[in-house]
């Protein structure tokens, strides 16, 4: 096209503007937040400087800005998660990194977080492990909020624990990152196993929509229901008389993963509500496979003193 010159008909002319770059996007079927978000990004600007970008909307964009924002906008509509495509996701009032070797947090998982401070509530210096922890989040979240927790985080997938450790060091929080599987290796007393495994089953059409998010972090094969089978049974080994086991699930497994947990002789087991209402997490507590009141020998120790 000749600069001087009005666009031939058909043919696309070049947003000038913050606020025509916008429009166009919206115009390609974005959505507006996700649209604001990629323009900030290609501007070099910070997720949380929308209103700026509102006050600015008659501001020019350079022809970088402009390819740059175009080419964002393109992947997203291909499907690519935000996340991804700004590198960063906030969960839990946390702001992580995030990149194609890890699971995008979800706010449904802020669920299982604030069940775990719960049950950690009247714990002096609670041990935890987070079981598949891919960026971090779950792990990073309770420590962010329990300095005072001795928290270790394990994932089989190396690539994955590179993220997880870098957003540890860059929040400056100290969690004790491992590769392994599952609770394998893991030591014994631990007040609290979380855990957030892959629970999508064979052949279920939502895989078909998470093609850029990793396989291995969200389908669990067979029935869905294998890792947070693995995790119910080997779970007791692990966790202190009284110690919890919380787990998310997918939106139709609190049923069978209560089961799971009441089978395996787990008490106190429920379910918690995500965002939507729906049953997202289940747990239990241990308390060496008997019903009834839960002996804590530091506290009945503490009450014999007392008298
Ligand atoms: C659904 S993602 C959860 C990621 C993160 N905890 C969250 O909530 O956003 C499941 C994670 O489990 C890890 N994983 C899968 N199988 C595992 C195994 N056998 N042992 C340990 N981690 C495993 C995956 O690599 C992945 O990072």
């Amino acid at each position: 096209m000749n600069p001087g010159s009005p666009p031939a008909p058909g043919e696309r002319k070049a947003p000038a503007t913050l606020g025509a770059a916008l429009a166009q996007a919206l115009a390609q079927g974005l959505d507006r937040l996700d649209a604001q978000l990629l323009l900030l990004h290609a501007l070099g600007r910070g997720q949380q400087e929308r209103a700026w970008l509102l006050a600015h909307d008659q501001d020019p964009l350079t022809g970088a800005q402009r390819e740059a924002h175009e080419a964002l906008c393109a992947r997203r509509l291909r499907g690519e998660p935000l996340a991804y495509l700004v590198g960063e996701k906030e969960f839990f009032g946390l702001m992580l990194a995030v990149d194609a070797r890890v699971l995008v947090p979800r706010p449904d998982t802020e669920t299982l977080v604030e069940w775990s401070l719960q049950v950690l509530a009247d714990r002096q210096a609670p041990a935890v492990i987070d079981l598949g922890t891919g960026s971090g989040a779950i792990a990073l979240a309770i420590k962010h909020r329990r300095v005072d927790a001795r928290v270790e985080a394990v994932d089989r997938s190396e690539a994955a624990l590179a993220v997880a450790r870098a957003n540890g060091e860059r929040l400056g929080l100290d969690v004790a990152w491992r590769c392994g599987h599952w609770l394998e290796g893991a030591g014994s007393g631990y007040d609290l196993v979380v855990s957030n495994p892959p629970y999508i089953r064979a052949g279920d059409p939502h895989l078909q929509a998470l093609t850029y998010e990793p396989l291995t972090a969200l389908a669990a094969g067979g029935d869905g229901l294998q890792d947070l089978r693995a995790i119910v049974a080997a779970a007791p080994a692990h966790l202190a008389p009284g110690g919890w086991l919380l787990l998310e699930h997918g939106w139709d497994q609190a049923a069978p993963v209560r089961a799971l947990l009441e089978g395996a002789g787990y008490t106190e087991v429920g379910s918690r509500k995500d965002l939507a209402g729906i049953e997202r997490c289940s747990g239990g507590r241990w308390n060496g496979g008997r019903q009834g009141p839960i002996e804590r020998p530091d506290r009945d120790q503490g009450r014999a003193e007392l008298g």
